[in-house]
């Protein structure tokens, strides 16, 4: 780490004041930032249990919410509410380690590759954008155990590493049940969307643990900027108390509520072009708390790099022309940090 590394909650400088270089420039504020509430969002939830057993009205609900909203959230899951408390708890633990000790599993440049993404614990002081996400964050290899790297995770909480294998097995069976679902509720093979993401050994789970201090100046600076997922597909674990999560449709931004025992899943760029554009992969971001610290567990599905990716062709017709390049390395364009225009992120559309 350089000297100068600071967790975002020791940033306060003097008086409480956020450093200027946190604060939003005027063009990253959307007209509702302020003390307007915004509107909740009308979020569909789904029973995994009903999914896997093929009810047509559930399949229904998922295509819909996934053509609309591109997001849904999932119960009965198969992960108790006490489990899922047990992951947030050592998410926050961790967090909460004096700063000498989280520095332990700092993300290094030798920790990634041109084809790997950077591991370890960080934020975004270390990249020097524009202006900065008030988050400290993590990023580990989950999956597949082969390729994690034990050396990066951290010691402490000493459950740690125990609890996210767990979960990660656990996410791993729910990827796999609502790509299922997913392929189904199109009328698909059910295995087709494992060509996308499943069936190579080089595709993988990436975990970003988020840590969110509450912020005096919330609403002047952004937890996590405006952006969509360049995964195939992701899930999250929310903050079971704190609310934070925005997501953009139609041009306006909606609230995303807590439902302590549900799961979310976000469609990622990958599967919406895999889908041809049914699955819409949307905008989102996150806002900050003055009062409270919220945490977040995001697990991206990102398929190998070295694959093709383009639209199914059982999704191609004379109605639905190919909306798509098929092409290589999305990781790169992933890895592109939260690019600033939104529109820009889907750039290898056909038209
Ligand atoms: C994200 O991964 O886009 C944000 C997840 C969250 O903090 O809720
Ligand atoms: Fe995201």
């Amino acid at each position: 780490p350089t000297a100068a590394f600071k967790p975002v909650q020791e940033v306060l400088e003097g008086e409480g004041v956020v450093p200027g270089r946190y604060i939003k420039h005027k063009d990253e504020h959307t007209q509702e930032d302020g003390d307007v509430l915004l509107p909740m969002m009308d979020c569909t939830i789904i029973d995994l249990a009903l999914l896997s057993s093929s009810s047509p009205q559930e399949l229904a609900k998922l295509h819909s919410a996934l053509n609309s909203w591109g997001c849904v959230q999932v119960v009965n899951h198969g992960m108790t509410s006490s489990f899922l408390d047990e992951v947030r708890g050592v998410i926050e633990q961790f967090f909460a380690l004096p700063t000498n000790e989280k520095q332990k599993y700092f993300r290094k440049e030798e920790s990634g590759s041109s084809d790997a993404p950077l591991e370890g614990y960080a934020n975004d002081d270390v990249y020097q954008q524009k202006t900065l996400n008030w988050n400290d964050n993590m990023h580990l290899l989950l999956f597949p155990l082969a390729k994690c790297k034990f050396e990066l995770w951290p010691q402490k909480p000493s459950n740690f590493r125990t609890i996210l294998e767990n979960y990660t097995t656990k996410s791993k069976m729910l990827f796999d049940s609502l790509l299922r679902a997913m392929a189904r509720s199109l009328k698909l093979d059910e295995n087709n969307f494992f060509e996308l993401w499943g069936n190579d050994e080089e595709d993988t789970i990436l975990g970003r643990f988020n840590f969110y201090p509450r912020c005096p100046a919330s609403n002047r600076v952004d937890g996590l900027k405006p952006h969509g997922d360049g995964s195939a597909i992701t899930i999250v674990l929310q903050d079971n108390k704190v609310e934070g999560l925005q997501i953009l449709k139609d041009g306006k931004w909606f609230r995303v509520p807590i439902i302590p025992e549900a799961i979310l899943l976000f469609i990622g760029d990958q599967m919406e072009i895999a889908s041809n554009g049914i699955f819409k992969s949307p905008a989102h971001k996150v806002v900050v708390s003055p009062y409270n610290d919220r945490v977040s567990l995001a697990m991206f599905c990102i398929p190998n790099p070295e694959k093709e990716i383009g639209p199914l062709k059982e999704l191609i017709n004379e109605d639905r022309p190919q909306l798509y390049k098929r092409l290589k390395d999305y990781g790169k364009i992933f890895f592109q940090y939260y690019p600033e225009n939104d529109a820009d992120r889907l750039i290898h559309t056909v038209k």
